[in-house]
């Protein structure tokens, strides 16, 4: 596998070996799992290369967020990458993917859908997670590219950053990927303690059951939603929301929308897991 650190030598090395193959890319911020793991399977079988990015974007990261305490584990990311058959690995650092600083950076902005949800608790999350994946797309160029569903709303926000923009890029996205117990996998699971490990699956089960109520027994999202809230705060959660959105836009249903998806975000001591859960009516 290649590493290329800086655009120079990532221009180079695909200059001369990218030639007619399609190229699928899957950006992320490192400490590879499984679910990283899957999108670099799924990328493998539909491209002849696959080009993934390692990088912590600090433009996406709030004031008071993990920046400095989120996990990185280089070695053993090139290690799971080798063993993927990965053939290059990007892994810029700040001054490659912010070259003016980050106070003269331009920026991306996909508004309405960055300002609900996630984006409500997290001003400029997804404008930082937009400009950082415009800058990765135009470097590397991929045909393709893979997102998690397990970060629902930021595989939104890069859809309709990639069709406002008109970029030459088809967004696919990929199954969650869980734990044997229901708990998706991500790297902020790291934080938890013994006891809030335990605990945490419960944020799956919830969704679980919200889907149970609205597909057999009919409630309506609005009922479901403060349902699932109870549940969560006894589950010993400080639920930041619980809600059932249109899947293609997040707009809250109406009667006649049967694509559904329920999302949740919510606290478990210090640490904020995120889920949702696809409803077909
Ligand atoms: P990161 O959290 O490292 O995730 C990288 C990719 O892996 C994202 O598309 C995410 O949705 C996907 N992913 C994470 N956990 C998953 C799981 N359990 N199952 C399936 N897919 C999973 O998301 C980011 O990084 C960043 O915001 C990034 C897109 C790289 C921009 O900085």
């Amino acid at each position: 596998m290649i590493i290329a650190k800086n655009v120079p030598e990532l221009r180079a090395y695909l200059a001369q070996r990218r030639a007619g193959k399609r190229l699928a890319f899957v950006p992320t911020m490192g400490n590879l799992h499984a679910g990283h793991l899957k999108l670099i399977e799924v990328a493998r079988r539909l491209a002849d290369m696959v080009v993934v990015s390692i990088y912590v974007n600090p433009l996406q990261f709030g004031a008071n967020e993990d920046l400095d305490s989120y996990p990185r584990t280089p070695v053993e990311d090139c290690t799971a990458l080798e063993a993927q058959g990965v053939e290059l690995l990007f892994m810029p650092g700040d001054k490659e993917m912010s070259p003016r600083g980050r106070a003269a950076q331009t920026f991306v902005e996909v508004p309405v859908l960055s300002d609900v949800l996630c984006g409500a608790s997290r001003p400029g999350h997804f404008r930082g997670v937009a400009t950082v994946v415009n800058r990765l797309f135009n470097l590397v160029q991929p045909d393709l590219a893979l997102f998690g569903k397990k970060d629902y709303q930021q595989l939104l926000v890069i859809r309709l950053m990639v069709s406002d923009l008109g970029m030459p890029v088809e967004i696919v996205g990929v199954d969650t990927v869980r734990e044997s117990d229901g708990l998706a996998m991500s790297s902020r699971n790291n934080y938890l303690s013994p006891q809030e490990r335990q605990a945490a699956p419960r944020l799956y089960a919830v969704l679980g059951a919200v889907r149970e109520r609205i597909l057999k027994e009919r409630v309506s999202p609005a009922d479901a939603e403060p349902e699932a809230r109870v549940a969560l705060e006894a589950a010993g959660f400080r639920p930041d929301y619980v809600s059932v959105r249109r899947r293609d836009d997040l707009g809250v249903p109406a009667p006649a929308d049967k694509q559904l998806v329920v999302l949740a975000a919510a606290w478990l001591g210090r640490t904020r897991l995120i889920d949702n859960l696809e409803i077909d009516l």
